[in-house]
């Protein structure tokens, strides 16, 4: 009930906006209506920071650089200047606010002005960029994305890089590797690339793009391990004592965050290596019985953890059961304990034998968690309650 009135009161306040605040930001924020409304709801009020790493920032981004690439195709240019970008990504925050987006996006995303302006790529204008690069092989590599493929195959991202780099060079004879421009300058090639591609599709390349990366790292921040060592370091004297520890040191990382099913594995990865360097030499997680799922943020009446999918992933909102997203309830996979036989996911080593890797797909017993209702406001507590419906 409280969201269907927030949604029509939005609806008031978005308009008071597009009189107020939009009269100073050259983007057409109609031109992307659709992922705007879809960003609002994937950085959804208190659920953002929570949602931030997989969902809400990867499709924040995106949606800007759709704007962007829009913006192009009749101003010529693939950045805007520093006055310009602070009108534009105050006014998206306050269109996303008004509706129902967290209001600190900006923080939460780390994204700042300078992320829409050219910042050190030397190569802004559309014409210029088509007479260095070579569109059709971006097009031809870029146009159509899988999101597993990707990943390994890395296609797109190649000719990405590559045509950053050809822009990174222009009117240089030599120019030493500079990360910070040739990073800068990819931030061009998305926005060109998007401006060829209707929203849509710029949209699924975006976010299968960001996905690849999402998924190769651990978000998570692992807290000082000085209680686990303690009581598992050497030989285990009291599994009791030690499990005790474990899990306590486990429930600290079920505060931080949803992460997906191969982030999950990532992160069994790293603490199982920094438990290793602190010399538990045991399969503390054998021992303990810690699953993939105790890496995650825990929802529902029961606790359980809530491993997102590994593919792109939005939120939905649904006026009579509110916002929603998938969980995927099949990962009930023991966390792999380090050895050197196990290679970290996302690596793509066909030949290596992850124990019941994780499917990329949602598979059919998923089920979808829709938030009822979060019974303590999210910044008081350690743990979203969010109830099944199975
Ligand atoms: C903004 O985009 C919409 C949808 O593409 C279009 O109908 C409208 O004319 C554009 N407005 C401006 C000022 O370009
Ligand atoms: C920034 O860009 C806007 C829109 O293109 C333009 O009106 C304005 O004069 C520019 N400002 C500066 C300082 O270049
Ligand atoms: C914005 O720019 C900063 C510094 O230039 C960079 O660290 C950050 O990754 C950028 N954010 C995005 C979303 O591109
Ligand atoms: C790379 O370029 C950036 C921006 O032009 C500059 O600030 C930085 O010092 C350069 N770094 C190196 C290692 O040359
Ligand atoms: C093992 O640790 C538990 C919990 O700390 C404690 O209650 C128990 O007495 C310990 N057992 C032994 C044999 O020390
Ligand atoms: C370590 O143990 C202390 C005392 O039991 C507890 O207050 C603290 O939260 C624990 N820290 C971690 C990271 O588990
Ligand atoms: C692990 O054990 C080795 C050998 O006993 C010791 O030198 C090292 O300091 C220990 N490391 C930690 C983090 O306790």
């Amino acid at each position: 009930m409280r969201v269907q009135q927030g949604v029509s009161f939005s609806l008031i306040l978005q308009l008071i906006s597009l009189l107020f605040f939009l009269c100073l930001c050259t983007l057409n924020f109609s031109a992307a209506e659709s992922f705007v409304s879809t960003t609002a709801t994937d950085c959804w009020a208190s659920f953002a920071p929570y949602l931030a790493n997989v969902v809400c920032c990867p499709q924040f981004d995106a949606t800007m650089v759709i704007l962007m690439g829009q913006y192009s195709k009749y101003s010529g240019m693939l950045s805007l200047n520093t006055t310009n970008a602070q009108h534009c990504l105050s006014d998206f925050e306050k269109i996303l606010e008004t509706q129902g987006a967290n209001r600190n996006l900006k923080k939460i995303c780390s994204i700042h002005p300078a992320n829409l302006t050219e910042a050190s790529c030397p190569v802004v204008d559309a014409n210029k960029f088509e007479s260095i690069v070579d569109s059709s092989k971006i097009l031809t590599a870029c146009g159509k994305v899988d999101p597993v493929k990707e990943c390994c195959q890395q296609v797109c991202q190649n000719a990405i890089l590559d045509a950053a780099r050809k822009i990174a060079m222009d009117g240089m004879v030599s120019m030493p590797e500079n990360s910070t421009r040739i990073d800068d300058c990819k931030s061009i090639v998305f926005r060109w690339l998007a401006s060829k591609l209707d929203p849509s599709s710029a949209n699924g390349v975006l976010r299968a793009l960001s996905n690849c990366k999402v998924n190769k790292v651990c978000p998570l921040v692992f807290p000082d391990m000085a209680n686990v060592t303690k009581e598992c370091g050497y030989t285990i004297s009291n599994k009791t004592a030690c499990c005790k520890a474990m899990e306590s040191y486990v429930s600290h990382l079920q505060e931080q965050s949803f992460i997906t099913n191969l982030q999950a594995l990532n992160c069994a990865a790293s603490l199982g290596m920094k438990l290793q360097k602190a010399n538990v030499s045991q399969n503390v997680y054998d021992l303990c019985h810690i699953n993939l799922k105790d890496f995650s943020l825990q929802v529902g009446l029961q606790e359980s953890g809530c491993l997102l999918p590994s593919l792109p992933l939005d939120v939905n909102y649904d006026k009579t059961s509110g916002i929603g997203f998938i969980c995927d309830l099949n990962d009930n996979i023991e966390a792999p304990w380090p050895s050197a036989s196990f290679v970290p996911a996302g690596s793509c080593n066909e030949t290596s034998k992850l124990p019941a890797r994780p499917t990329a797909k949602p598979s059919q017993a998923t089920a979808g968690f829709q938030v009822k209702e979060l019974i303590v406001p999210l910044l008081l507590s350690s743990s979203l309650v969010l109830t099944a419906l199975i």
